[in-house]
């Protein structure tokens, strides 16, 4: 039993205290406790004729307020890093767990580096236990792409997604967001996953690298919960329909076509980028032949 429950009742509308304590199962003290924490949580909550959500915050628990997709949402201000704290309850056994949090302090970006986190960005890991061969985990990370191309668009901004995670801004190239997944196995198959997603939302470009940009440089401050809410129900819908993925992936990818260079464990994969095969890997075009490459960091390069 969580806040979440309570929120899901007053999605539906004014609840008298005696409805909802019937329906979450309580007595009226902890229904009263439990719209205590929310209004400390910064929801406004009316009481004529039963409690009524006047208002709802622009992040944290507000994300949960409304949310068509079946995730609980578990908000920190401040976090070390939110796929840290995915994989501890991924560990636990939890599932369908989304961590949010407003910074990180120890953000993790993919191949070691970090990922700068501060006040006002979207940082989140959603804890997942797909049914999905090890090999297809990188469909997640393409279905986490096109939710987060999705959701920035709806809010105005237009993007391409670079294979196999970069959202960028169209026509700019610069980064938008970046997706970090990390998952085990157990008996040849997927335990859990994490997708990690960082988007770069009312944040100074200043503080963000070189080659950086968010939505605040190009649309002005945004409500969080309008990006992360279509974000977390786009990837719902999609996260077990693999060739919904990569249908929708092409759609919004920049990749295919353009002349690149894939920086891999086993060394440098240069040639022309043909599409995604089955897995989400990357059919590549080179001088001795075609190639499929399952992960690497990818750079457009000018035609020869
Ligand atoms: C990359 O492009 O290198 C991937 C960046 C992934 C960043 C996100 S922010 C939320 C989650 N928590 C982390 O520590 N990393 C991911």
């Amino acid at each position: 039993m969580t806040l979440a429950t309570l929120l899901d009742a007053l999605a539906d509308g004014p609840r008298t205290e005696t409805a909802l304590a019937d329906r979450l199962d309580v007595d009226a003290e902890t229904v009263r406790a439990w719209i205590g924490a929310l209004r400390e949580a910064g929801f406004e909550i009316d009481r004529d004729g039963g409690y009524r959500v006047a208002d709802v915050p622009e992040y944290g628990l507000g994300v949960q307020y409304g949310l068509d997709a079946s995730f609980r949402i578990e908000f920190h201000e401040s976090i070390g890093s939110t796929n840290d704290r995915g994989r501890e309850l991924a560990e636990a056994g939890e599932r369908d767990v989304v961590v949010l949090a407003d910074r990180q302090t120890g953000g993790r970006g993919r191949e070691g580096r970090s990922w700068s986190s501060p006040p006002g960005g979207i940082y989140l890991s959603i804890v997942l236990r797909p049914d999905l061969p090890p090999a297809r985990t990188g469909l997640l990370t393409l279905a986490a792409a096109v939710a987060t191309a999705e959701a920035v668009r709806a809010v105005g901004v237009e993007p391409v997604i670079k294979w196999p995670n970069d959202v960028l801004l169209a026509g700019d190239g610069r980064k938008l967001s970046g997706i970090l997944t990390e998952s085990a196995t157990a008996g040849g198959a997927v335990e859990w996953a994490v997708v990690g997603i960082g988007v770069n939302a009312n944040v100074d470009p200043a503080a963000l690298p070189d080659g950086s940009t968010s939505l605040l440089e190009h649309i002005g401050r945004v409500r969080r919960r309008d990006v992360v809410q279509p974000l977390l129900e786009a990837f719902d819908s999609r996260r077990a329909d693999p060739e919904r993925i990569r249908t929708d992936w092409r759609r919004h990818a920049s990749t295919p076509g353009q002349r690149v260079r894939i920086e891999t464990s086993g060394g440098a994969v240069v040639g022309r980028a043909i599409d995604i095969d089955d897995d989400g890997g990357l059919r590549v075009a080179t001088d001795g032949g075609e190639t499929v490459v399952a992960a690497g960091d990818c750079e457009h390069l000018r035609p020869a």
